[in-house]
């Protein structure tokens, strides 16, 4: 997946990277950051989603659309579509712009609003990566856990980062029975779980 990402998708990843550290003339949608995952949890999430099995994948919280662009590297090699939620309009349409330019639309489709309300019915899902409002981690867990297809993988973004919003998410985690999960120091740091078969 990483040997050979296409150079269409190489450049988007080095535009949103110069975006968010402010080094163009154009700025980020307001308030001014993209508050997106570095190069290493990218690639985590890849390999995490090109080994989940078979069903639907999502990511909760676009932004711009950087980790989106990572995750395409496996759907591309899963033969999936991500389905990514994105509850602001300015982020949203950079999402929708990157994933244009990086000629990955065909592989990634965004819905915009709340993802808790448009998460729907559907089960089967076998990856999420979740990085919205961290106050909302375990509101999510409790929604997605049924949903989820036996093996499925669950990436949470912050997870050291923001080890003071963590406590609620991790007990909600720790206590249902089907999953089984551990931090990963990668990047800003990844609660990574897994439901059983
Ligand atoms: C940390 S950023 C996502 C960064 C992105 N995953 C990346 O690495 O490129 C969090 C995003 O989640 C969005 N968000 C927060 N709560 C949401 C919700 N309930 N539904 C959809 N998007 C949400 C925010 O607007 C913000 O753009």
């Amino acid at each position: 997946m990483f040997h050979l990402i296409p150079v269409k998708i190489a450049e988007r990843m080095d535009y949103l990277r110069a975006l968010d550290r402010g080094e163009l003339p154009e700025k980020p949608p307001p308030p001014g950051r993209l508050w997106q995952v570095p190069p290493e949890t990218g690639k985590f999430l890849a390999l995490m989603a090109a080994a989940a099995p078979a069903g639907r994948c999502i990511e909760i919280g676009s932004s711009g659309g950087y980790s989106g662009l990572w995750l395409s590297l496996a759907m591309r090699e899963r033969g999936d579509v991500l389905t990514t939620f994105e509850i602001d309009s300015g982020r949203a349409a950079l999402a929708r712009a990157t994933y244009e330019k990086a000629e990955v639309a065909g592989l990634i489709r965004l819905e915009f609003g709340d993802a808790m309300e448009l998460i729907g019915g559907a089960d089967g899902i076998a990856f999420v990566f979740l990085d919205g409002s961290k106050e909302d981690y375990p509101a999510f867990f409790d929604k997605l856990a049924p949903k989820m297809t036996p093996g499925g993988i669950l990436c949470a973004d912050n997870a050291i980062s923001h080890a003071d919003e963590m406590p609620p998410f991790f007990a909600t985690i720790e206590a249902h029975p089907d999953f089984d999960s551990v931090v990963v120091p990668v990047g800003q740091g990844v609660l990574l779980a897994r439901k059983s078969l």
